[in-house]
């Protein structure tokens, strides 16, 4: 069938979970323009609150500020970009200070659960991508197709190098493997939500692809789904 008829007819969810720099969003970016559906990106919405929380002044201690500010604020996503009370924050978010804090942020359950409960809304829209860390374990179970991307931890770190020259920050290499590592290290072993991989997901080690292959990859794996009917109707 083909995938575009098949995305008309019921909204689809496709989950991308991994760790830092593997290329979820630009994949899921250029995967969701393939499919002409919407592309979310879920690490977007913690990195947001953590941004308040600086500028607010909020110590990582200060859990009940940290919650009451989460469930407060006005956040939404439109078209590629985060907002907050329709300002848009993109930009702010990928500091490395927020790169920084957001682990201890995400940590915390009662942050999880507000914005999860925010995440499964986008559903109601339409189909969707959703790229983040916990997308095919707990936010959506459910989704009909699940892909979790690893790649070696240099060349995640160069590739989040780059990201962070395009938003205009320069930042070495050492610095960027030593957060992405303290970074992957909470993910994966805090309480709620670990960073981990659906039994269902389909792994892609991307440290050798360039983005159009894992692209291709995800797509073509999403046709071949559909087309072996294996996916439920
Ligand atoms: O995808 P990212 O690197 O922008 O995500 C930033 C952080 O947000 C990540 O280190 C942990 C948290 N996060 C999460 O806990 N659950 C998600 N679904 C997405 C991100």
């Amino acid at each position: 069938m083909n995938v575009f008829f098949y995305s008309f007819m019921k909204n689809i969810v496709v989950a991308i979970d991994g760790p830092a720099g593997t290329g979820k969003s630009i994949t899921g970016k250029m995967l969701a323009e393939k499919l002409q559906i919407q592309y979310i990106d879920s690490g977007a919405f913690y990195r947001a609150v953590t941004y308040l929380t600086i500028i607010n002044h909020i110590k990582l201690n200060e859990i009940n500020k940290i919650i009451e500010i989460t469930k407060n604020c006005n956040l939404s996503w439109e078209g590629e970009d985060i907002y907050m009370n329709k300002v848009n924050m993109t930009k702010e978010m990928r500091s490395l200070e927020v790169s920084n804090r957001v682990s201890t942020i995400a940590k915390i359950k009662s942050v999880r659960e507000i914005i999860t409960e925010k995440l499964r809304k986008y559903k109601e829209l339409g189909s969707l991508v959703m790229d983040g860390k916990d997308i095919g374990t707990v936010v959506f179970p459910d989704a009909d197709f699940k892909f979790f991307l690893t790649s070696d931890i240099n060349v995640r770190a160069a590739r989040r190098q780059q990201d962070l020259q395009d938003y205009g920050y320069q930042v070495q290499l050492d610095k960027i493997i030593n957060e992405i590592t303290k970074r992957d290290e909470m993910d994966i072993n805090r309480e709620e939500s670990p960073l981990q991989k659906a039994p269902d997901a389909i792994e892609v080690d991307t440290t050798y692809m360039i983005i159009e292959e894992q692209v291709d990859f995800l797509y073509k794996s999403i046709l071949q789904k559909i087309n072996l009917g294996t996916i439920n109707k």
